[in-house]
C-alpha cells in the first residue's frame, strides 16, 4: 500500500498565516500538522508517500526533506492550481501505479491514528473505504448515507440540506478502481474534481464502498478556532519533561515541557504547556493549554490557551487568550500614559482588543 497526502490548496480560511506558510505546516503541540499525518501513515506500515504540493512546495520540502528522518520515503507531486481532490489522484497516477493507497488530507488531525480503519480495509477489501464522524452541522463536509452494515449508499459534497449527520473525514482507502472513477466524473459547481463525486461514481457503478465510523478525536484544522482546539486536545496528552533551564524564582505546575535551550526566569507556568527550544520567558505567566515555538521571547506577558509560532515576542501584555501568533510576530504593551493602541496588522488579520 502507498499513501497520497494532500498539501496543496489555498488555505484561505487560515489567512493571514497561509499567506506566508502552508496551513499544513501550522504546529500543533509544536509539531507541524503534516508530521502528525506522516506519523499516522507510518504507523500502518506505509512508507512510500506521495505529497501533493502547490505554491508552498519549497517550504514543505524544506520542512520534510526526503522523509528519511521520519522513517518514510517522500515523492513530491506538484499541482499547478487547486483543481480538486480527485484531480490530485490523476496527477499521482504514475506514483501510485496499481497499488492500493490511503489518501490523507494534509490538514486533518486524528491523534489516535488510523490503525483500525486500515485493518478493516485490508480485511474486507472493498473498492473503497471512507471514514466518517457524526457532527452537529455537516454542511461544510462531504456527507455519507450508510446502511446498517456499513455500506455506503450515497455521498454528497457539502449539501445545503444534509440527509445524514455523518461527515466524511479526510482519510480514504482506495483500490485502483478509483482511477477509472476520477477520469469519469465532471467538475462540480465550484469547478473542482471532487473525490466525493468519484467515490459516488463507484457506488453508482455497483462497487462496494464501505464506511467506518471513527471513534476517536478528529479535526479538520482549516480554521484558527480548530487549530487552537486541536492544540488543547493534544496538549492534554503531554507528560512533564524539563530539559531547559528553570531558575529558582519560577514555578512549573503540571505537565510542562521545556525543550533544551529554553530558559524560564521568574515565571509561572501552568501545564499543559510546551515551550520550544531557545525560547526565553521573563516575569511571565503562561498556560494552561499553550504551545510556544522555538526562539520566542516573552517578557512580562500573560498568555493562555494560545499558540505562539517560532520567533514571536510578547512584551508587557497581559490577558492574551485564545491567540495564534505568527512567526516573528511582535505584540507589545504601550505605556499606560499613552491611552491608545498602535497596530501594524497584515491583510486578513483579526485583532480583538479588550476595550
Ligand atoms: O476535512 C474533511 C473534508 O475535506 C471532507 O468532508 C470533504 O468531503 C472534502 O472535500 C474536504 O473538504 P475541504 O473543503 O475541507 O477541502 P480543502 O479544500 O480544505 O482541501 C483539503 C486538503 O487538500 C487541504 O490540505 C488542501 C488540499 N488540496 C485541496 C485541493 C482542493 C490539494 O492539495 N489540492 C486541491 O486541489
Amino acid at each position: 500500500m502507498k499513501a497520497l497526502v494532500l498539501a496543496g490548496g489555498t488555505g484561505s480560511r487560515l489567512r493571514p498565516f497561509s499567506y506566508s506558510m502552508p496551513k499544513q505546516l501550522i504546529p500543533i503541540a509544536n509539531k507541524p500538522v503534516l508530521e502528525h499525518v506522516l506519523d499516522n501513515i507510518r504507523d500502518i506500515g506505509v512508507t512510500e508517500i506521495g505529497i501533493i504540493v502547490g505554491n508552498h512546495a519549497t517550504e514543505i520540502a524544506d520542512a520534510l526533506g526526503d522523509g528519511s528522518h521520519l522513517g518514510v520515503a517522500i515523492t513530491y507531486i506538484p499541482q499547478e492550481r487547486p483543481a480538486g481532490l480527485a484531480q490530485t489522484v490523476q496527477l499521482a497516477r504514475g506514483f501510485l501505479g496499481d497499488d492500493d493507497f490511503v489518501m490523507y488530507l494534509g490538514d486533518n488531525m486524528l491523534p489516535e491514528g488510523i490503525r483500525e480503519a486500515a485493518a478493516e480495509f485490508r480485511a474486507l477489501q472493498p473498492a473503497a473505504q471512507v471514514l466518517v464522524a457524526q457532527v452537529a452541522d455537516p454542511r461544510a463536509f462531504g456527507v455519507a448515507e450508510v446502511d446498517a452494515h456499513g455500506v455506503v449508499e450515497r455521498l454528497v459534497e457539502k449539501p445545503p440540506v444534509p440527509r445524514s449527520n455523518l461527515a466524511l473525514i479526510g482519510v480514504y482507502f482506495f483500490t485502483p478502481a478509483i482511477h477509472e472513477a476520477v477520469d469519469a466524473i465532471e467538475p462540480s459547481a465550484r469547478g473542482e474534481l471532487e473525490i466525493t463525486d468519484a467515490i459516488q461514481w463507484l457506488v453508482t457503478d455497483g462497487r462496494t464502498v464501505r464506511a467506518q465510523e471513527y471513534a476517536g478525536y478528529w479535526k479538520d484544522t482549516g480554521k484558527v478556532e480548530d487549530v487552537l482546539e486541536c492544540n488543547r486536545m493534544l496538549l492534554d496528552a503531554v507528560a512533564r519533561s524539563v530539559e531547559g533551564e528553570v531558575d529558582e524564582d519560577s514555578v512549573l505546575i503540571g505537565p510542562v515541557v521545556v525543550e533544551p535551550g529554553a530558559r524560564i526566569v521568574n515565571s509561572f507556568v501552568v501545564g499543559p504547556v510546551v515551550i520550544g527550544a531557545g525560547t526565553v520567558l521573563h516575569d511571565s505567566h503562561v498556560g494552561p493549554y499553550t504551545s510556544i515555538g522555538r526562539d520566542c521571547v516573552l517578557t512580562d506577558a500573560h498568555l493562555d490557551r494560545s499558540i505562539a509560532l517560532d520567533g514571536s515576542t510578547v512584551s508587557g501584555v497581559r490577558g492574551l487568550r485564545g491567540s495564534l501568533l505568527g512567526r516573528s510576530a511582535a505584540v507589545t504593551g504601550a505605556r499606560l500614559e499613552e491611552r491608545h493602541h498602535r497596530l501594524v496588522v497584515g491583510d486578513h488579520t483579526r485583532v480583538e482588543v479588550a476595550a
